[in-house]
C-alpha cells in the first residue's frame, strides 16, 4: 500500500520533468529562431558578400573590428543616420582620393550595399573610428573596478 503510493508519486514526478523537458526545449529552440529572424542571405547578398570578397574590400575596412584599418569600419555603416544608401552608393562607385574606385556597376553595388545591411542587422560593432590607432590596435573601453 505504502509502496504503491511512492510509485504513484515517482511516475507523476517523471510525467512532471518529462513536460518541463519538452516546453524548455521548445522554447530554447523558438528562441534560437527570435535572434535568428534575418535568416539566410539570400541571392542579391551572396552576390554582394563575393563582391566584397573579389575586391578585397576588408583590406582596408573592418566588418567587427576585424580587417584592414586605412578605411572605417563598416560593420554599422547602413543604419548610421547621417549616411544611408544613397550615400554609400555614391561613395563605393566613386571613390576618393584615398579609396580607390573599383569601377562596380550600378547591380554590383546595389549587391555590396544589401550585404553590408545585413552585416549591419546582426550586431553592434562597438569599435568607433577615433579609437582605432593608426598601428590597427584599438582600444576597449577600459574596465574600472
Ligand atoms: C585601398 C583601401 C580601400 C579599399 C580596398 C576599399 N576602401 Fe572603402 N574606404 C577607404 C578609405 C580610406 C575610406 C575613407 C575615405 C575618405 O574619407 O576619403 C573609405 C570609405 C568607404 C565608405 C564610406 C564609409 C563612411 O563611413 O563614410 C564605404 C561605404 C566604403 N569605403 C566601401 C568600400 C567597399 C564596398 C569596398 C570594396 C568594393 C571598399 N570600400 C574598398 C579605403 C578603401
Amino acid at each position: 500500500m505504502h509502496s504503491n503510493l511512492l510509485g504513484k508519486m515517482a511516475s507523476k514526478i517523471w510525467g512532471m520533468l518529462l513536460v518541463i523537458f519538452a516546453a524548455f526545449s521548445w522554447m530554447v529552440y523558438a528562441h534560437c529562431d527570435d535572434n535568428n529572424k534575418e535568416g539566410s542571405p539570400d541571392q542579391q547578398i551572396i552576390a554582394g558578400w563575393n563582391t566584397w570578397q573579389t575586391k578585397n574590400c576588408q583590406s582596408c575596412h573592418q566588418l567587427y573590428g576585424l580587417g584592414g584599418y586605412m578605411g572605417p569600419d563598416l560593420t554599422n555603416v547602413c543604419s548610421d543616420k547621417n549616411k544611408g544608401k544613397s550615400y554609400l552608393k555614391v561613395f563605393i562607385m566613386n571613390g576618393t582620393g584615398r579609396m580607390p574606385n573599383f569601377h562596380l556597376s550600378d547591380k554590383e553595388t546595389d549587391d555590396v550595399i544589401s550585404f553590408l545591411s545585413w552585416v549591419d542587422k546582426s550586431g553592434e560593432s562597438k569599435i568607433s573610428a577615433d579609437k582605432v590607432h593608426w598601428s590597427g590596435t584599438y582600444e576597449l573601453e577600459k574596465h574600472t573596478k
